[in-house]
């Protein structure tokens, strides 16, 4: 096969720019040039999913127009080329999260996909009746519902660590429920509905304390702050392409090479074998033991694209535009009377939940959506989260780089708009 660098297209240079830029950026986001009923539209949803830089745009239409072909065991020159930019993607993947080798970098279709295949090989083989699984109180529900799965199947327990009014996980309560019965720990990053950090780096040191591995889910995290999974001595580690400025349908799972070939295939299919007899299958290498079928090769390679996209822009940067961005809107919405911040963490991502009087959400969000505002409305797949605060869904605005302090400022004109409907 040729090497990679001979059928490796090149990528039009894109310079870093040297400070970090609103007005630049924006501009690389086609979709927010555009009006929503005659108004601008602000897109405030970031946390449910990001918009797509012209860079990743490009680069599926690449794969799609001129490189189009199944990967892999291709003999023909766009099945290499293709190839050659699936694997590159998952180079590019490996030195975003500093992975030791991109045979740690499993493609999946999503952070749910992760935690299912952690939650059902490692899950599976490693739990037994009496075993305990621990996660927080503000876990996704894609973090919550695989464990009671196996957890149900297996005899175990699932444990909750709680967390204080603000939102924040109570360490002590955590690391009290720590002990020699916990096989997996299993936490958010950056909670999706509070915007909470979670301090992981200390959580996952307790966890090893007692022998037990460490899942972080780290669907919010990835988007808005460096993520480097060996400082962190994570375990497995997952994220959505989507989330992170690239397409839907593909996804990460980080896991140390240690622990990934000591499991069990999750799927069975083309691409995870090494060699089939009706007798016995033997099972390809990492990663490839876990990537069944056909991938998302365009997935795979517009995520790729989006990460390096990322870079360019800067995580440095990303992360303190957005913190000043979120220090702005809560100070904002926070002076609008009946207004209630739900999360209040001290070490907090650019999300902003909150109720309004006795207003259902449900018109909020439909109501600041004629104003061009888009922003969730629900229980973002956290219903425990809900149900901790006493509340059936909050309104969500979630912030992403390319946000503006005139996006938080229409924000809360539209909010005032709700609340002279309901006067
Ligand atoms: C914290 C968190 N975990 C997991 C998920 C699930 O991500 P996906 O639906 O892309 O698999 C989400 C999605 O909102 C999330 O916010």
């Amino acid at each position: 096969m040729s090497s990679v660098a001979n059928i490796t297209r090149k990528r039009p240079a894109a310079a870093p720019p040297a400070v970090f830029d609103v007005n630049r950026v924006r501009q690389d986001f086609p979709i927010l040039k555009q009006q929503v009923y005659g108004k601008p539209l602000v897109y405030l949803d970031n946390a449910a999913t990001a918009q797509k830089p012209q860079a990743v745009l490009d680069a599926i239409l690449r794969y799609y127009t001129e490189d189009c072909s199944n990967i892999h065991r291709g003999v023909h020159l766009l099945s290499e080329r293709a190839t050659a930019a699936y694997e590159e993607a998952r180079a590019v993947i490996k030195r975003f999260l500093n992975a030791g080798d991109a045979s740690e970098v499993v493609f999946v279709r999503g952070a749910t996909e992760g935690i299912n295949l952690v939650a059902h090989s490692y899950g599976r083989v490693h739990l037994k009746a009496g075993d305990e699984v621990l996660i927080t109180a503000m876990e996704h529900h894609s973090n919550i519902v695989p464990w009671q799965m196996v957890c149900e199947e297996k005899g175990a327990k699932l444990r909750v660590a709680p967390i204080n009014d603000r939102g924040e996980l109570i360490l002590e309560e955590y690391e009290k429920l720590l002990g020699p019965k916990t096989r997996i720990v299993s936490v958010v990053h950056v909670s999706n509905a509070l915007g909470s950090i979670n301090p992981v780096r200390r959580m996952i040191e307790m966890a090893h304390g007692w022998n037990a591995v460490v899942l972080v889910d780290g669907a919010q995290a990835a988007p808005h702050a460096r993520v480097d999974v060996r400082a962190l001595d994570a375990d497995f580690y997952v994220f959505s392409g989507h989330k992170v400025f690239g397409p839907t349908g593909i996804g990460v799972l980080y896991g140390k090479s240690r622990l990934l070939d000591a499991m069990p295939p999750y799927q069975g299919g083309g691409d995870m074998i090494s060699f089939v007899t009706f007798e016995k299958t033997h099972y390809n290498k990492l990663p490839y033991k876990f990537e069944a079928g056909t991938p998302h090769v365009a997935g795979g390679i517009g995520l790729g694209a989006a990460l390096e996209y990322v870079n360019r822009v800067g995580l440095d940067n990303i992360a303190a535009y957005e913190h000043g961005l979120l220090e702005y809107a809560t100070a904002a919405v926070s002076a609008i009377p009946g207004l209630r911040i739900i999360g209040t963490a001290r070490e907090k991502a650019a999300v902003i939940s909150f109720v309004l009087q006795d207003i259902h959400p449900h018109d909020i969000g439909t109501i600041i959506d004629r104003e061009g505002i888009a922003i969730r409305t629900g229980h973002h797949c956290t219903q425990p989260v809900m149900q901790r605060f006493g509340i059936p869904a909050t309104a969500r605005a979630s912030f992403a780089f390319y946000n503006t302090r005139e996006e938080v400022d229409a924000l809360v004109r539209g909010i005032r708009k709700v609340q002279e409907v309901f006067a």
